[in-house]
């Protein structure tokens, strides 16, 4: 049975995944954390926490709420900063088979290409994604993935600034997904993700406040599955590149659902909470789906919902 899948097939790199299930950023750490608990190795790619140029305490507490169905995270970017990745991470990814992508995430353009141009020929790194959920300051806070101009203008810049093949996480936080895809296909991206988290809110009725302690925050876990579904398929049609499936994947049923609306690959996020098998459960029943159907090479049901 084939499970491999290349991320990157225009990348004179390549990005080989031996499978399609991938970690979800900020959802697994650095993998390192998880290496004792589960065989991170038979993972198709882990994607470690969003990194910053500075380290960065995040944002203030309550940061977790839970929801119908999923939960909100306003965690704010707390991350070790690149400096303590390459120094403290990445030696010992480098002795992993697994790939790593590592998350990248500016307040500004230049921020991101200066992060891109850091981590470029760093032992252990195998890829970047670009989380342009990020608010700009510059042109008012909006995020750098809500309009297709400024993603692309943050994927040329990152594209220009490595030779790492570039995943680029799109936020459903838009109005027109498949026109921020394209913009940033065409700016290089190697790949697409989607989605990143759609903004909630939940209130303390007692306290006649938000919950959260920023107001507002990400929601993730099966609620969103359905609008992260929908949001792969479109941008399956906008675009040629890979496209990796994201939101509410809890199940390879989940997984198969994603990959037949036109994902080549799936990451795992919020499940892994409750369950840090998360996502190798989920390639396991995959694996056996594939057997039950006599599916030989995964290849042959990526965007299988599309045709006809
Ligand atoms: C606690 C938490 C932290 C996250 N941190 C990041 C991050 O640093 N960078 C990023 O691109 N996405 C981040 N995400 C979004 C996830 O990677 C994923 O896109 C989202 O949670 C939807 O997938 P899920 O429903 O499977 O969790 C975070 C999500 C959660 C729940």
């Amino acid at each position: 049975m084939v499970l491999s899948v290349d991320l990157a097939p225009r990348h004179h790199r390549h990005l080989r995944l031996a499978n399609p299930v991938m970690t979800a950023s900020g959802t697994f750490g650095y993998g390192t954390d998880y290496a004792g608990l589960v065989d991170v190795q038979r993972l198709g790619a882990i994607v470690c926490k969003g990194t910053t140029l500075e380290p960065r305490p995040g944002n203030p507490q309550p940061r977790l709420a839970e929801t119908p169905c999923g939960m909100l995270n306003s965690i704010g970017l707390e991350n070790i900063g690149i400096e303590a990745l390459i120094r403290e991470k990445a030696p010992l990814w480098d002795t992993w088979k697994v790939p790593v992508l590592v998350n990248i995430v500016g307040e500004s353009v230049e921020a991101y290409a200066r992060l891109a141009a850091r981590l470029d020929g760093v032992a252990g790194v195998s890829g970047l994604e670009v989380n342009v959920s990020c608010p700009n300051v510059k042109a008012g806070g909006c995020e750098f993935g809500a309009r297709p101009e400024s993603a692309a203008e943050v994927t040329a810049a990152v594209k220009a600034a490595t030779s790492l093949p570039v995943v680029v996480k799109l936020t459903p936080n838009t109005d027109d997904i498949g026109a921020v895809a394209r913009a940033v296909a065409r700016a290089g991206a190697d790949a697409i993700c989607v989605i990143n988290t759609p903004h909630g809110m939940a209130i303390d009725i007692s306290a006649r406040r938000p919950l959260l302690g920023n107001i507002s925050g990400g929601l993730s876990g099966p609620a969103i599955k359905p609008l992260a579904l929908y949001a792969v398929y479109a941008v399956a049609e906008a675009v040629k590149v890979p496209v990796i499936g994201c939101g509410g994947i809890a199940t390879a049923r989940d997984a198969v659902e994603f990959i037949m609306a036109g994902a080549s690959a799936v990451q795992v996020g919020s499940a892994s909470f409750a369950n840090p098998r998360a996502a190798l459960d989920v390639l396991q029943e995959m694996e056996s789906y594939l057997r039950e159907e006599s599916i030989e090479d995964i290849s042959s049901i990526i965007g299988a919902a599309r045709r006809g």
